[in-house]
């Protein structure tokens, strides 16, 4: 439909702008019935639509939908594909319950296991989250239904959420906590973004002009709106001038007013208020555009539910235990078999059209189980005589599988955790059992990774995550092996907390948080520092085997706009079918600038029968071997050499090889009496002017070959790296002269 929206704006009060640029009421938008203006409906996600049940007599009555896995789960799935059918189904249930918008993807990053709200985020990478993201959004949006991506910047804990900042420098802050918005926006056009609470670097997120305007749209090209999170505005007018166009749930016309008078009396233009009056009418012009009727289909997405949550639950350990076997003797034991914890805490906390749980599933399907409680889901409390039961049913058994996890109060948006433990109470049962059943096999239920002492003590580990109301479905699938786990980790599990980067500073004094750890946040960290992990990763398991070879690039150097293509085999050595999940890291060898050992960048699942070989593709640009450099505010990779590996995980190398880049770009170089000798000797600019200087060591030294081998370069180098100034202080070079070569 044809809207003609710069008529529009002039049609408008300035009341009206003011007012179109905060909600009517919670979830809604302000119609302007007299020009045919209407009102949008937002509802959150992201892992399913929650909305308020309209006829309800009671608010916070949701009408029952579809809770699929969280982002913590579908990230280990590793599967573009999996998150676009998601999308799609979120997507029609928002048209059948006259939704316009969804409030997600969520994609902040992981930096520390404990913040809590992680089971609402994708990965401790940010070029996984962003795949993955987009993918969402593509499903969700090809539906005529908006996204927003969510929470825009640098939300990384709950602690003091509303207020503290995010305090890091602007390299960390585009490479680690920015990637995935960047590519959600220049890929997809989400329709909407939700600026976070918290401050980053001093300024609240919805007053920040460089974010909100200069990185998001001058740069990115952003084109749809801007929307606080619900209730963070602190100054409205700051906040339009930012480039904020939707305060979110409004304030009651208090903030309207805000704007009405500063347009008035000059101290907000008119023209940002256009902006963003424009913004808004462009976003629900387009929601109601896309409009249609449709009904739930609650079986279908169900179904698709179960197959996202199975594709989803990565194996951590199995020594062979796992699948079970018919004709076993299986004891279930753990609360969570019988109430699997399956969602979060907060504001993405939805009515699931139904779950069944894995013992309700083994149950149903005759599997002839045992099963013993053995302790609480919701406690820490260790009770003698149902401990002793659960031990001695896994005695007498075969196998004894104990569904554990994270009690609902662990870990939830508005709080984080304080330790990445799981309850006393279970870890002592687990290890209890384990000392006397050695076929104990462990299935988790957590949003976040978890302390696992016990775990080179059991037989098999299987990572569920908060896997929706089709999880107990999946697991009895995985368990039996009516599935073959096909999930790999999204994030590290470290050994202990204190082993994570942001150990020392995460959480901050409440107003400020120092990210110190700059870009190595997850694997970048532990892999750089070559520390032992529980799981890395991209860690996860199958119940067959794959092999690697082959690896070879479309060609051995590659130049600015220019890509290149890396394509490896991958077989299925084992006895039945299966999903690997390729992953490609990047090492820079030019040892350039401080840099992590690795970084993810392309990956891929590949569905393989026994016996089968595929070949996988991945493409590379120069942004996929790139940091960013703050001396030009942009992404760069310098010439030279880079490691490409091929593995099934961080930790791993099954293939690797070398590719060589060459690239025009030239970094500012400002060259004083502290410059050293080599870095001149290296850059075209100056290379022929500091060869008189070079020819005086070699003088002095001459065993010193002339060389253009890096190995021997390298051997020179101490003398190589000597400042300018040493020439004059050691070597008699004239000041005046080394003025002018400055100069
Ligand atoms: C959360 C958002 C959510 C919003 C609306 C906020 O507290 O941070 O993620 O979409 O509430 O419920």
């Amino acid at each position: 439909m044809e809207h003609h929206i710069k008529e529009l704006i002039s049609q408008l009060t300035l009341e009206e702008k003011a007012g179109l640029c905060s909600g009517a009421d919670h979830w809604h938008t302000k119609a302007v019935e007299r020009l045919g203006i209407p009102a949008v409906k937002f509802s959150d996600g992201p892992h399913g639509v929650r909305a308020e049940d309209p006829h309800a007599d009671r608010p916070y009555t949701f009408i029952p939908t579809i809770c699929f896995p969280a982002a913590c789960a579908t990230a280990a799935s590793f599967d573009v594909e999996a998150l676009e059918q998601m999308g799609r189904a979120l997507g029609r249930e928002c048209q059948a319950v006259e939704v316009d918008t969804l409030l997600g993807p969520a994609v902040n990053i992981k930096r520390s296991p404990v913040c809590g709200r992680n089971f609402e985020y994708f990965s401790e990478d940010p070029y996984l989250t962003g795949k993955l993201a987009s993918a969402y959004i593509h499903g969700v949006q090809s539906q005529g239904v908006g996204t927003s991506v969510k929470h825009f910047a640098a939300n990384n804990q709950e602690y003091r959420r509303m207020g503290c900042s995010s305090d890091m420098t602007e390299r960390t802050l585009r490479e680690i906590y920015l990637s995935a918005f960047e590519e959600c926006v220049k890929t997809q056009q989400p329709k909407t973004i939700m600026c976070s609470y918290n401050k980053i670097n001093g300024d609240y997120a919805a007053e920040h002009k460089h974010l909100l305007t200069e990185v998001l749209r001058d740069e990115w090209g952003y084109e749809g709106i801007v929307v606080t999170d619900w209730g963070a505005v602190a100054d409205r007018v700051k906040g339009v001038a930012a480039g904020l166009d939707l305060e979110m749930p409004g304030t009651g016309g208090m903030n309207d007013r805000y704007i009405v008078e500063a347009v008035k009396n000059g101290t907000l233009s008119e023209k940002d208020l256009d902006k963003a009056v424009e913004n808004m009418l462009r976003f629900v012009f387009s929601c109601a555009d896309s409009r249609r009727e449709e009904q739930l289909d609650l079986e279908r997405d169900h179904a698709l539910a179960v197959n996202i949550a199975a594709e989803s639950a990565v194996l951590l350990e199995n020594n062979g235990v796992l699948p079970l076997g018919a004709g076993q003797k299986i004891a279930y034991i753990g609360g969570f078999a019988e109430a699997p914890r399956f969602q979060g805490g907060g504001s993405s906390h939805l009515t699931p059209s139904q779950s069944v749980s894995a013992l309700e599933m083994a149950r149903a399907k005759g599997r002839g189980v045992s099963y013993t409680m053995g302790f609480l889901v919701d406690e820490d409390t260790w009770n003698d005589a149902d401990a002793a039961a659960a031990v001695e049913n896994a005695r007498q058994a075969d196998v004894a599988v104990i569904f554990a996890g994270l009690p609902e109060a662990f870990e939830s948006e508005g709080y984080d955790r304080t330790h990445m433990r799981l309850p006393d109470c279970q870890n002592r049962l687990i290890a209890e059992i384990a000392a006397v059943q050695p076929n104990t096999v462990v299935v988790l239920h957590n949003g976040s990774p978890v302390e696992c002492p016990w775990a080179g003590d059991v037989a098999a580990v299987l990572e569920m995550y908060l896997s929706g109301q089709g999880g107990g479905e999946a697991c009895d699938r995985l368990l039996w092996g009516e599935s073959n786990p096909c999930g790999k980790l999204p994030e590290t599990f470290p050994l202990k907390l204190e082993d994570n980067p942001s150990y020392l500073n995460f959480g901050g004094d409440g107003r400020n948080v120092r990210y110190a750890e700059g870009s190595y946040v997850g694997y970048r960290y532990y892999d750089t520092k070559k520390m032992p992990v529980r799981w890395a990763f991209g860690h996860g398991l199958s119940y067959t085997s794959f092999s690697y070879s082959n690896l070879r690039f479309s060609a051995d150097t590659f130049a600015d706009g220019q890509t290149i293509c890396v394509q490896a085999d991958i077989t299925n050595t084992g006895k039945i079918a299966g999903k690997e999940i390729v992953q490609l890291y990047v090492a820079d060898q030019n040892g350039t600038v401080v840099r992590p050992a690795k970084e993810l960048k392309g990956f891929t699942k590949v569905a393989l029968a026994p016996n089968e070989t595929k070949t996988v593709s991945f493409t590379l640009d120069p942004r996929s071997l790139s940091y960013y450099e703050e001396k030009i505010n942009d992404w760069f990779a310098p010439t030279g050499n880079y490691e490409i590996i091929v593995s099934t995980s961080s930790d791993r190398k099954e293939l690797s090889g070398k590719i060589r880049f060459e690239t025009k770009r030239l970094l500012p170089l400002c060259v004083d009496d502290d410059t050293p000798l080599d870095v001149l000797d290296r850059d075209p600019r100056t290379h022929d002017a500091v060869q008189e200087l070079i020819a005086l060591i070699r003088r002095k030294i001459p065993m010193i070959p002339q060389t253009d081998d890096e190995d021997t370069a390298q051997e020179m180098g101490g003398d190589m790296e000597i400042p300018l100034k040493c020439f004059v202080i050691f070597e008699g070079y004239p000041r005046e002269k080394m003025a002018a070569l400055i100069e």
